[in-house]
């Protein structure tokens, strides 16, 4: 195309240009009268020169360069097909999300939570929120009303109330927290003696979950739980936490005062729901600690809050009796205070068989504090005879105090090596401490 352009750009240049420029065209197009200039002659050029062929050299150069130009088409036709579908899919993405900020309309937020009651017709519910009276109202178009049952927690219109949706996790958050899912590091062999309760214990709660069908043959039905008791640092946390450490089901662990709530009507809801879970995940283990929190005699209650405990334990009472039987879940209670705990809870048929944690005799305080020496360095001349024999009374859990106490003293005066004195100090100190009252907690 460079030959069209020199007569347009040179008008009105030099005229040593326009001869030579003349001259040009005169060796491709001699047929052109020379003198002519402008429009015209332009317009006949350029049409001439698009009308011919480019003399194409070398050849496989510009196979080269069709073969990479079809690409570039290809890949532009591509590029072409995907803006076109990008742009006929958009439509349906907005109007789905011109839908949905419809439906959040309509539901309202904030969007209160609150409980179905009743369902009484297609579209008419009846409801409540955990403070306040029971409400009639409508059910919106959408929410899926085959999920609706009574008892199942809802999403109410902040204003009109009406149900707006459904909360699909109904498991209590309380109680998901509960499922052990990590197995504490604690296992039988970290356990001094008690052999007798290891023994109960695995008889009692394992053995039915592992092989029922021992029970079948011999008629009997397994017992439905055991209750630990005992003084204070005794082991019996220790025992279930080896429980939990060692075996295939679901392990559940409570404390006692976890399920006093502060609504009326939120503990027993929370024993319900934790037996439920257990049961859908059975087989499983349910673990209540220190449950004199929960399970004292039944007296006359006076105050709202004492009351509410009382149907607590209650709830818990017909939960161990079962009306739904719960073949598959074991309940392993624990406590140090067995005698203000509810005959009832105790009594045949409920949580039957009780083992009882003894402190400490002589070849099993060997034993413990074999255990809690076993990772600590310990000068030659240290004889912990002396304090296995002592009259002194001793429970497991001072012995690890007096091991960890020995540890510090030895850490304090910068030794590697933990000495017989250094024992001596911390037994002192911690049957003084003992006497004082001091939580052992301090040392847990
Ligand atoms: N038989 C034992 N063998 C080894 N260690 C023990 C034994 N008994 C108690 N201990 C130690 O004492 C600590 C406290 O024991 P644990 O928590 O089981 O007491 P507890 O019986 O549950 O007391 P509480 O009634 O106060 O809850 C344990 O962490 C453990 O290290
Ligand atoms: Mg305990």
């Amino acid at each position: 195309m460079g030959q069209g352009t020199p007569g347009g750009l040179n008008r009105g240049g030099l005229p040593n240009d326009r001869k030579n420029d003349d001259k040009k065209e005169k060796k491709f197009e001699p047929a052109a009268p020379p003198a002519r200039v402008g429009r015209k002659q332009r317009k006949q050029k350029g049409s001439e020169a698009a009308a011919r062929l480019p003399t194409v050299t070398p050849l496989t150069k510009c196979k080269l360069r069709l073969l990479k130009l079809e690409r570039i088409k290809d890949y532009l036709l591509m590029e072409e097909e995907f803006v076109a579908n990008q742009e006929r899919l958009k439509p349906q993405e907005e109007k789905t999300e011109e839908d949905r900020s419809k439906v959040d309309d309509l539901r309202g937020s904030p969007m209160s939570v609150g409980n179905l009651e009743e369902l009484i017709d297609e579209n008419h519910a009846i409801v409540s929120s955990s403070v306040g009276p029971e409400y009639y109202v409508g059910i919106l178009s959408f929410v899926d009303k085959d999920q609706l049952e009574p008892g199942c927690a809802i999403l109410m219109h902040n204003k009109v109330l009406s149900v707006v949706g459904l909360l699909q996790d109904d498991v209590d958050p309380m109680v998901s927290v509960m499922k052990v899912e990590k197995a504490p590091l604690e296992s039988y062999a970290d356990i001094g003696g008690l052999d007798a309760q290891i023994q109960e214990i695995k008889e009692a709660v394992e053995l039915p979950l592992t092989h029922p069908e021992l029970y079948e043959d011999i008629g009997i039905k397994p017992p439905k739980g055991v209750i630990l008791y005992g003084e204070p640092g005794t082991g019996k946390t220790l025992l279930a936490k080896a429980v939990a450490n060692s075996t295939s089901a679901t392990f559940l662990r409570v404390v006692g005062s976890e399920l006093i709530q502060k609504y009326l009507g939120d503990g027993p809801k929370l024993v319900r729901e934790l037996f439920r879970v257990a049961d859908d995940l059975s087989p499983s283990i349910v673990f209540i600690d220190e449950i004199d929190a929960v399970g004292t005699k039944r007296y006359d209650a006076h105050s709202g809050g004492e009351r509410e405990i009382q149907r607590t334990m209650l709830e818990l009472l017909n939960q161990l009796d079962g009306f739904d039987s719960r073949g598959d879940v074991k309940v392993i209670l624990a406590t140090n205070k067995i005698e203000s705990l509810d005959p009832a809870l105790l009594r045949p048929g409920r949580i039957d068989r009780k083992i009882e944690f003894p402190l400490p005799d002589i070849k099993t305080r060997r034993r413990i504090f074999q255990i809690h020496t076993s990772r600590m360095t310990l000068a030659d001349d240290v004889n912990l005879e002396e304090f296995v024999m002592t009259k002194d009374e001793f429970s497991g859990a001072d012995i690890k105090a007096i091991c960890t106490e020995a540890g510090l003293l030895a850490l304090r005066e910068r030794r590697m090596k933990v000495m017989h004195a250094d024992f001596k100090k911390a037994k002192d100190k911690v049957m003084f401490k003992k006497k004082e009252g001091v939580p052992e907690g301090l040392y847990m």
